[in-house]
């Protein structure tokens, strides 16, 4: 049966191949690496790659609003973000900005569409290993056209999470969770490492903060349609349009370990908070 979003998930899928191919280009190349803030960098193709997503969606879904990275709300902002039908594309540019312009080929495009209160269609862009991750609320997830499924290790001792563990009680919480598991990397791309989890290339992903919307938008989908589970830090829905920048956090794992993973974060979270 095709999808209900069979249009929007090509439509998608190709603006995340196009923005990937301009980050393809421009890798190793970039000319200019502008100062976000004291830890976050900015470079030209990050504009460019937005530029280039926005301009497309504009085209084609003129009265959806856009959400997008650099350049914050544009018109016709909607439900979730005040528009008038509902829609809303998400995007970032380019998940991994520190990776593209430190050289390290670790990055992707992430374009989704969230349709009244959750995120309908996701697409997530390695142009570097050429692997396209696709999903919408109504089909199963895929990885190059073909089914992805989140991973199926019995043992959460065997498991290779992805990891950011941000703030205070940052370490304990680290702790606690590397003493159960096999090992853990911090990679610096939430989105490509989220859509990791839904081939079971990494068992799980963890971080505890700083996150936004437009960094699991698509991912996030993708992870649910690969069958896994994902809620924020507190067990609750992972997709909250209300959520302000940097405060989203996120835990995806194949179900019979999520919970595991949600109560070692939490009791560490608990046990450092005492010991203050
Ligand atoms: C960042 C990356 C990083 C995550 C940060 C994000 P950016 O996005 O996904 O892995 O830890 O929270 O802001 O700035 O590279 O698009
Ligand atoms: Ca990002
Ligand atoms: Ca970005």
């Amino acid at each position: 049966m095709e999808s209900r979003w069979a249009d929007e998930l090509a439509f998608a899928t190709n603006l995340a191949a196009r923005a990937g191919e301009l980050l393809r280009a421009s890798y190793e190349r970039v000319e200019r690496i502008d100062r976000k803030s004291p830890r976050d960098v900015v470079t030209e193709v990050d504009y460019a790659s937005e530029k280039l997503a926005i301009d497309a969606i504009r085209g084609r879904f003129p009265d959806d609003a856009i959400l997008a990275e650099e350049s914050g709300h544009h018109e016709r902002v909607g439900a979730a973000h005040g528009s008038a039908n509902g829609r809303t594309w998400v995007v970032d540019p380019l998940d991994g900005t520190v990776n593209y312009a430190n050289g390290i080929p670790y990055f992707c495009v992430s374009v989704a569409l969230v349709d009244g209160d959750h995120p309908a269609v996701g697409v997530i862009y390695d142009p570097l290993r050429d692997d396209c991750y696709q999903a919408t609320a109504d089909g199963q997830a895929t990885l190059n056209g073909h089914s992805a499924h989140a991973g199926t290790k019995d043992a959460l001792g065997d498991f290779v999470v992805s990891m950011a563990i941000i703030g205070r009680g940052g370490i304990g919480r680290e702790r606690a969770i590397a003493r159960k598991i096999r090992i853990h990397r911090r990679m610096g791309s939430a989105a490509l490492s989220l859509a990791y989890v839904a081939s079971g290339r990494f068992d799980a992903f963890v971080q505890n903060g700083g996150l936004s919307l437009w960094d699991v938008a698509a991912a996030g989908l993708v992870v649910e349609r690969a069958g896994g589970t994902v809620t924020d830090l507190s067990g609750r829905g992972w997709w909250d349009a209300g959520r302000s920048n940097a405060s989203v956090s996120i835990v995806a794992a194949p179900q019979p370990h999520h919970g595991t993973l949600l109560q070692l974060l939490t009791a560490a979270g608990t046990t450092v908070r005492t010991r203050r």
